[in-house]
């Protein structure tokens, strides 16, 4: 369905015995598996003290351990990957493309590996890390293509006879990528693959919370042919991006994670010596779902419990503000009520789990005071009682929460926790107004059988990405681009056709010889 020379990853489909055995069989050998993950400069793995690293699902059982990196790895790997990127730069696109390629391939062949890992490092449930590796996989393919189309030939520009003016796209020097837990492979891997296709060198740093599968990618991205002194590796805490910032060697950040924190590094890039280079930033969001009177509750319902609830909420696009048109409200929050009853939460590593724990005890520690608070400010609709199991580890239960306005969340709060407000239909425009007054603009859910009604509202509201009559989660590569607006991002969009533009400098080259 994708069309022209490249096509989706198809992931796997649980619901095929023949696909489902071979792939229960192969993570079996990853159950009791402990990794390590310490900063990889020039291909050399560092030695420090290493930290013991626990499952946020289970918090006796180690999953491996991780050496950070100090102030001499953070040296190194800047001094490396500047003097590698002359000639990185100069390698022909498709050679790089390549490369990536053959990534894509090696991160489906040890599928089973990082799939494990999603589930034991990040508490990710089984099928979110089918999809992650899935998602991973597009990105190499995606970027690797767009890049030759963007890169191999310069456009050939008018200009008069006998001169030759011609527009090249060259990478822009260092790039340091800094990635989500969330997404610990998929917006790891796309960041460095965008960075890598188009010429740049990369300095990765994992969010603290997943180093072990960002080692496990990086390493076979060497194996895939990204050329050691390319592309380096420095796990480590915020510290390590805040330094990295500070460097007049780097030529861009890619950053995923809070408002804050990107403009943190936006300050940072502004103070720092040397030139002025580009911030990609990919940040949170106040996501809302709008719906009518005209929309079907079974149908919301599954939508709301999918958006809100899937990866314990724990997504940039999730839905945290349900708008839910009066005349209907009572019966659709019956519906999912007895909804988040049959949300089976627990162990990330079964096939039936929907909701798997929070990243780590801060989250859910701020989550519960959350879930609080809020509580005392609305009235509480559901709060699903949590499995004895879970008191081993992070889990905090889902929880819906009626609320008057928008205005009453101070922030976005990364967990399992729906917040509904009624509207009356003749209010419509305030609640467009009340949604971008957050001044977030990730994404935006619509239920309406009223296409008018639902394409205005689709219209007015200042968000990214819209989803009429469907979930608002899980963007897929080239076909819904992801990245919003406002305190949301600065663009452009993960996935899209526009991407790799933030990555390059443009040279004109007028020849009159
Ligand atoms: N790209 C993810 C999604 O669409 C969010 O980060 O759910």
């Amino acid at each position: 369905i994708y069309g022209g020379e490249r096509k989706n990853s198809k992931g796997l489909n649980m619901n095929i015995i023949s696909e489902s055995m071979p792939f229960f069989n192969a993570l079996e050998r990853f159950k009791s598996q402990q990794w390590q993950a310490a900063p990889l400069v020039a291909g050399k793995s560092l030695s420090g003290t290493a930290q013991a690293v626990l499952s946020p699902y289970d918090t006796t059982e180690q999953v491996g351990s991780v050496i950070h990196a100090d102030d001499a790895a953070i040296e190194q790997a800047l001094s490396s990957a500047s003097v590698a990127f002359s000639d990185w730069c100069r390698t022909p696109v498709a050679q790089r493309a390549t490369a990536l390629q053959k990534l894509a391939d090696l991160l489906e062949e040890n599928r089973e590996e990082l799939i494990a890992l999603c589930t034991r490092e990040a508490g990710k449930s089984l099928q979110d890390g089918i999809d992650e590796v899935r998602e991973a996989v597009d990105f190499c393919r995606y970027y690797a293509i767009n890049a030759k189309k963007m890169m191999s030939k310069p456009e050939l520009l008018q200009g008069p006879t006998g001169e030759l003016n011609e527009l090249f796209l060259q990478g822009r020097g260092v790039f340091v990528c800094i990635s989500p837990w969330n997404f610990p492979l998929a917006i790891f891997l796309g960041q460095i693959t965008a960075a890598l296709a188009t010429g740049n060198t990369v300095i990765a740093k994992p969010a603290e919370q997943t180093c072990l599968i960002g080692y496990r990618a990086v390493q076979l991205a060497h194996e895939a042919g990204i050329p050691a002194d390319v592309l380096h590796y420095l796990p480590g805490a915020g510290s390590v991006g805040a330094k990295l910032t500070a460097d007049e060697r780097i030529g861009g950040v890619c950053f995923t994670g809070s408002t804050g924190t990107a403009k943190a590094i936006n300050r940072a890039l502004a103070n720092r010596e040397g030139a002025i280079i580009p911030l990609i930033a990919e940040t949170g969001g106040q996501n809302a779902m709008v719906v009518d009177s005209t929309s079907q509750p079974e149908q919301v319902v599954n939508d709301v419990v999918a958006s809100s609830f899937t990866s314990a909420g724990q997504r940039c696009s999730a839905l945290r503000v349900l708008y839910l048109q009066e005349d209907i409200a009572e019966r659709t929050l019956d519906v999912l009520k007895g909804a988040m009853n049959e949300l089976s939460i627990g162990d990330p590593n079964l096939l039936q789990t929907d909701v798997g724990p929070v990243i780590d005890a801060t989250a859910k520690s701020n989550l519960n005071g959350h879930i609080e608070h809020i509580k005392q400010v609305g009235k509480l609709l559901k709060q699903v009682e949590l499995p004895p199991a879970c008191s081993k580890g992070h889990f905090v239960a889902p929880t819906a929460v009626e609320i008057n306005s928008i205005k009453v969340l101070d922030k976005e709060h990364f967990g399992p926790i729906l917040h509904v407000i009624r509207y009356k239909a003749a209010d419509l425009p305030k609640v467009i107004d009340e949604i971008n007054s957050t001044g977030f603009g990730l994404t935006l859910g619509i239920h309406s059988r009223n296409e008018g009604h639902a394409l205005e509202v689709a219209d007015k509201v200042n968000v990214g990405n819209v989803y009429i009559n469907r979930n608002q989660i899980g963007a897929v590569v080239g076909v819904q681009p992801f990245g919003g607006q406002g305190l949301s991002g600065t663009g452009p969009k993960a996935g899209g056709p526009h991407y790799l533009q933030r990555f390059v400098t443009e040279k004109t080259r007028t020849n009159n010889i």
